[in-house]
């Protein structure tokens, strides 16, 4: 080539670089200053989602050496970091993803687990203004000035898809106004082709069924943004609780205003009320813990195996204590925050107490018919989830023996293994098992909060009885018998935990384990024997 062509290309190549890095540079710079981010927030995932791919594609590999076993946990956390600061950075929806995928505990390493019990649900209020705008536009132009004779424009919480101001109608009621961020609505669409890539590629060069979960996400997005689904959700709750007599005077939902509701604004009645888990506010308020841990659990458990339409975040920050309304109940449970149900089909409701009353039974037939129909070809690690601690049936656990890291490598490798036949006929699974696990962990949580004040798996499975009754079956005298002496056997092992820990406080002022810790312990070690799965059993403190 010429002297002169060259110089010709090489000026050319490098318009070409300069005209590119400007127009990205200028495109990011714009970007970074929209509400909705979207250019820099793809980008920042696909390089991620890249680096994520790469990094365990090299090195996961099976080595025998103490050195590999630690570098396989350094990988883990590297890449635990990179997923969730990703999330964080990204804000919004994927908080909420992170949040799905924090709650799976049985199937993801100790670093992530970890690493999400610090996923951050907080994100700076929006201005006024924007406040104002989003109601103007979804109220036909009405001004809040319009319809709040008073508006408190600090919010009282703002988290990553909404922020709630307290306010007061012009008739006098004091209420909540949910606010949903603008920014929400545009980043939706492109989040959701984001995630769906990724798993796409991940299911390619992993060879791990993700994608089926998708659909699930999105769904699961799509309605915690959508307010109008929200409010007729608590209606559906608060008229459940309605229908079961034991509950009634003993549990709360806000009333919710229609006609200042739409899909990004939600006004509601605004309660004065403790969080579950803040002891010593509850105290000092005369509100009694236990009684009110005991309302809650009894409150999902109602849900689960009953009305069949569950809260999928239960976390003490909407779970509210206040007052009750007579002598006879002390103490009220406020339930908040329905922006995120699932309605089990019937089908699934009565497999699922049936499940829970046989896994009472130790009917191992009858838990593996019921695997069978759901595509889970391993009962046992089944089991050991839904109770969220060890089951073996009659078969006895290799106990007592000692893993090194071959070992360890070979048992996570073939815990994937598990995972592909866990969901073998993926279209078997039920969805519910999803959020109900969920459910279940985040009141074991709770639960696990206040030392355990509450046997939350005797709760559990007697509503479980009661959910066969709703529909036409009932135990038989004999069953009827087998499961109040398991219920029994479950009681006193509760007691004498509680005992044993009561008497450890007072002789020996040591801290205190409850039933939950030791359930968690138990567990941790079963499955880190079992299935070379080490589980941090903090990873879901309250
Ligand atoms: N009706 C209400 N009365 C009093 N406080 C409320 C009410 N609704 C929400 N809040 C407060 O706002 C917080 C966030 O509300 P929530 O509906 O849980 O929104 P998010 O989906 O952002 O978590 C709650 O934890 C509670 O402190
Ligand atoms: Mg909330």
């Amino acid at each position: 080539m010429s002297f002169f062509l060259k110089r010709l290309v090489y000026s050319k190549a490098a318009k070409f670089a300069l005209g590119t890095t400007i127009t990205c540079t200028s495109a990011y710079a714009y970007d970074s200053n929209t509400e909705a981010q979207v250019l820099s927030r793809n980008v920042r995932t696909l390089y991620n989602g890249i680096a994520l791919a790469v990094d365990y594609k090299f090195n996961f590999k099976p080595q025998k050496s103490e050195e590999a076993g630690l570098q396989i946990e350094q990988l883990h956390e590297r890449t635990a970091n990179r997923v969730f600061d990703t999330f964080e950075r990204n804000g919004g929806l994927y908080i909420k993803v992170g949040q799905v995928i924090g709650t799976q505990a049985a199937i993801l390493p100790i670093a992530y687990q970890k690493r999400a019990r610090r996923l951050f649900d907080s994100a700076p209020a929006v201005p006024f203004e924007s406040v104002e705008r989003i109601f103007k536009e979804d109220f036909d132009g009405k001004h809040p000035s319009e319809v709040f004779a008073e508006f408190d424009e600090t919010p009282v919480a703002s988290a990553s898809i909404a922020q709630v101001h307290k306010a007061r109608l012009k008739n006098g009621d004091v209420v909540a106004v949910k606010i949903q961020k603008p920014a929400i609505q545009k980043q939706m669409n492109w989040d959701l082709r984001a995630f769906r890539l990724l798993l796409n590629v991940y299911e390619r060069i992993f060879d791990l069924p993700l994608t089926w979960s998708c659909n699930y996400i999105e769904e699961h997005l799509r309605m915690e943004t959508d307010f109008e689904i929200e409010a007729n959700n608590a209606k559906k709750a608060w008229k459940h609780i309605q229908e079961e007599p034991s509950l009634k005077d003993k549990l709360y939902v806000p009333k919710v205003y229609d006609e200042y509701t739409s899909k990004r604004v939600l006004v509601c009645e605004w309660v004065d009320a403790v969080q579950l888990t803040d002891k010593d506010t509850l105290q000092k308020s005369n509100l009694d813990p236990v009684e009110a841990m005991k309302i809650a659990v009894e409150a999902f458990a109602s849900q689960i195996f009953r009305s069949g339409f569950v809260h999928g975040d239960p976390h003490p920050g909407n779970v509210l204590v206040r007052k009750g309304p007579n002598k006879k109940n002390p103490v009220q449970v406020v339930l908040l925050d329905h922006g995120l149900y699932i309605q089990e089909s019937e089908k699934f409701r009565k497999e699922y107490c049936l499940l829970w009353e046989a896994l009472f039974m130790l009917d191992l037939e009858k838990i593996a018919d019921i695997c069978k129909e759901w595509g889970i070809t391993d009962p046992n690690m089944f089991a050991s989830i839904t109770l969220q601690r060890p089951f073996t049936g009659k078969k006895a656990l290799h106990t007592g023996v000692k893993i090194d890291i071959q070992d360890m490598y070979e048992m996570q490798l073939h815990m994937k293994e598990r995972i592909k036949t866990f969901l073998k006929d993926q279209a078997l699974f039920p969805r519910e098992l999803i959020f109900i696990s969920r459910n279940m962990n985040i009141v074991r949580a709770n639960n696990k909060a206040m030392n355990s004040p509450v046997n939350r798996i005797n709760i559990m499975a007697r509503w479980a009885v009661r959910g066969i009754s709703r529909g036409e079956g009932s135990l038989s005298s004999w069953r009827s018998f087998v499961f109040e002496c398991t219920l029994f056997f479950m009681s006193l092992s509760f007691w004498l935990v509680r005992l044993k820990d009561a008497t450890n406080r007072y002789l020996f002022g040591s801290k205190a384990r409850g039933l939950e810790d030791i359930l968690d312990e138990t567990m941790k070690e079963k499955m880190y024997e079992q299935f070379g799965v080490r589980i941090d059993p903090s990873a879901f403190d309250a």
